[in-house]
């Protein structure tokens, strides 16, 4: 059995690369401090797998945990979802990011080579792009950051890029996700943010369920086909399959790589509005209001790079995106308790 080491495996992508792996034939082993997730997630794992979820309360930084777990479990990789990932927070809060998420990093990769694991998959994120000058992005665009939390992803590429080069028995997977959207189809697990959602599709969410009373949407004036922002949706079991790609590669071919995980497609704010509207049967209020600080006007991936060096494309529609997230939110309208 080849175990799996999932720092931040209770959060929301986490969770559901969770699912996938076992599913896959891994062991994944969950460490988290529930500093930005719920316990709860627990039971549901178990009542998806029907087996029994390995899980330790700790930080990613405790160097004398990490490497104690990998010896005991004999970890052959690390997925290294531990990190804080607001952008706005970051902006107002830039120290707690460099410190949860660089210094978790640091920590982390010390931790691994003092107990011989050396291969690791990193949650990045299109956030390393910036503004880009066009679309579809592809990896060899360059990197900008536009927040604390993007030159926090931005860095700890460079961290590991530098342990590439400095040990050769090392190799990594960097998996730069676009939007991650949706849950599990069982509707037993999904995106569960704290306090009020910053994400699009949360927030549908929640005023479809009627906790929230109107979408605001931040600005219809940008240079989209409706002026709303268009972003690459990925629907979180493809981005869970997509890590058990990375994983196989990785594991298989000892070769290292930096990959997009998007659909390749844009959609805007208005269409996930109406798509979303289709899926729970009834209208999603909204007004158009101004633009928020930071936001861009289009994102989508160029995906064809995963697809060759993985063997994987995402495969759902923004519709199953939309009623996955609907089931999770109408059956757990306060999420985990
Ligand atoms: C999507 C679109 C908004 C909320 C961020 C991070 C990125 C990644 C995903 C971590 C935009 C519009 C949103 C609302 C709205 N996170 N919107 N009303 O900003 O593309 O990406 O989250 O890795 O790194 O930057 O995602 O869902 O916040 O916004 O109109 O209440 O929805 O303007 O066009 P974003 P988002």
């Amino acid at each position: 059995m080849t175990n799996i080491l999932l720092t931040g495996g209770a959060g929301y992508i986490g969770s559901h690369t969770y699912v996938a792996l076992v599913a896959a034939g891994y062991r994944p082993i969950i460490l988290d401090d529930y500093s930005n997730s719920h316990p709860g997630v627990l039971a549901r794992l178990e009542e998806i797998t029907g087996k029994p979820v390995l899980h330790v309360r700790g930080s990613v930084a405790d160097v004398g945990l990490v490497s104690a777990l990998v010896d005991e479990h004999k970890v052959q990789a690390v997925i290294h979802f531990a990190g804080f990932k607001a952008v706005g927070e970051s902006v107002a809060e830039p120290l707690k990011y460099f410190d949860n998420n660089i210094t978790g990093m640091l920590r982390l990769m010390q931790a691994m080579d003092q107990a011989n694991c050396r291969a690791l998959v990193f949650s990045s994120s299109a956030t390393v792009y910036g503004d880009p000058a066009s679309v579809p992005i592809t990896e060899a665009f360059p990197l900008r950051h536009t927040s604390p939390y993007g030159y926090s992803k931005i860095v700890c590429e460079e961290m590991i890029a530098a342990m590439l080069a400095a040990k050769p028995a090392w190799r990594a997977g960097v998996l730069r996700y676009f939007n991650p959207v949706g849950a599990h189809p069982s509707g037993l697990i999904g995106e569960s943010p704290q306090g009020v959602p910053n994400n699009l599709m949360p927030y549908v969410a929640q005023v479809a369920t009627g906790k929230r009373a109107q979408l605001n949407i931040w600005g219809a004036d940008y240079p989209t086909p409706d002026g709303t922002g268009v972003r690459d949706y990925i629907h979180v079991m493809d981005l869970a399959e997509g890590h058990v790609a990375a994983l196989d590669a990785l594991l298989k071919t000892e070769s290292s790589f930096t990959v997009n995980l998007g659909t390749g497609q844009g959609h805007s704010v208005l269409e996930v509005v109406r798509a979303f509207s289709l899926a729970c049967g009834h209208a999603v209020p909204y007004e158009i209001c101004a633009r928020r600080p930071g936001d861009i006007a289009q994102c989508y991936a160029d995906p064809a790079l995963a697809q060759r060096l993985l063997g994987w494309r995402a495969q759902r529609t923004l519709a199953d995106m939309c009623v996955d997230t609907w089931r999770w939110q109408s059956r757990n309208p306060e999420g985990y308790s």
